[in-house]
């Protein structure tokens, strides 16, 4: 496994690596992330991984400081999974002084985590495209947790016409059904326990709306009134939109992203389900 810090190494090492699919990562790797090289690794030549934690898609009262981060344990699981490049470049080698020009995927950024976290999404829109006209990878593949991310993403890789694919993985669950993340770290045992409450909401509201009930209001409150009875979250949203556009339903037909945002003290959490009619077993 190659460890590299610079464009210009990821340049020179690019043409041995054949197909490649790239994992963009901001490090302190669980198996979320160990999921997707895995995919990449049964899909492609060659598997890259970018550990990056991007500043620009942090606000200023958000979590960048303290942001975690253990290089030494996360090249351990890469050199394990199979990955062939890491590249771990430094803030001042993604963004040189100068640097002035940023990737901006309209509306689709703007409500949920856009609405709640102003100029995220431009961050990431734009170190993702920076990292795709770097890597130059075959497919690159994101987690389903950041299901904004994923739409935001696919958009921007489709308007610019960026010569990658976007595969989407499922999202990794602990046994309760929280969502695998590297912020789940900040929780005390308690808030971890209480944020189980996020996985039994999504799946509780998609079961109300199986059994029946399309209003989309009614069960958004479902949900609001369930997440609210644990007295350790603090909702932020409870979301249920189309899926590509991300405009919020009046009614629930076949389709739609349940997506929420939840605190539990300082730690702010972010699930999703995509609700869908399964067909008859016969
Ligand atoms: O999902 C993440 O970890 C980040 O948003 C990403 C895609 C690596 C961009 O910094």
């Amino acid at each position: 496994m190659k460890v590299v810090a610079t464009i210009a190494a990821v340049r020179a090492a690019r043409p041995e690596l054949g197909r490649l699919g790239l994992v963009p990562t901001m490090g302190f790797l669980h198996a979320g992330h160990l999921a997707l090289a895995a995919q990449a690794r049964a899909e492609c030549e060659a598997v890259a991984v970018s550990i990056f934690v991007n500043p620009s898609q942090f606000g200023p009262n958000e979590d960048l400081a303290r942001y975690p981060r253990d290089m030494e344990h996360d090249l351990a699981l890469l050199e394990a999974g199979g990955v062939d490049l890491v590249f771990v470049p430094a803030v001042n080698e993604m963004y040189p002084a100068g640097f002035t020009t940023w990737v901006d995927v309209e509306q689709l950024s703007a409500p949920l985590e856009g609405a709640h976290r102003p100029g995220h999404f431009r961050g990431v829109a734009t170190v993702v495209c920076k990292l795709l006209n770097i890597m130059m990878p075959e497919r690159v593949y994101f987690g389903a947790k950041d299901a904004q991310q994923t739409v935001v993403v696919r958009r921007m890789v489709s308007d610019l016409a960026l010569p990658s694919e976007v595969v989407v993985v499922p999202t990794v669950r602990e046994t309760d059904g929280l969502a695998l993340s590297s912020r789940n770290i900040y929780l005390d045992p308690a808030q971890r326990q209480a944020a189980g409450i996020l996985y039994r909401a999504l799946t509780a509201g998609r079961q109300a709306w199986l059994a029946g009930e399309c209003n989309a209001q009614a069960l958004r409150q479902l949900m609001v009134a369930m997440i609210t009875a644990e007295p350790l979250a603090q909702i932020d949203y409870v979301s249920l939109a189309e899926p590509e556009t991300l405009v919020e339903l009046d009614a629930v037909a076949d389709r739609a992203l349940a997506s929420l945002a939840v605190r539990f003290g300082t730690t702010r959490l972010i699930d999703n389900l995509i609700w869908e009619r399964r067909a008859a077993a016969w």
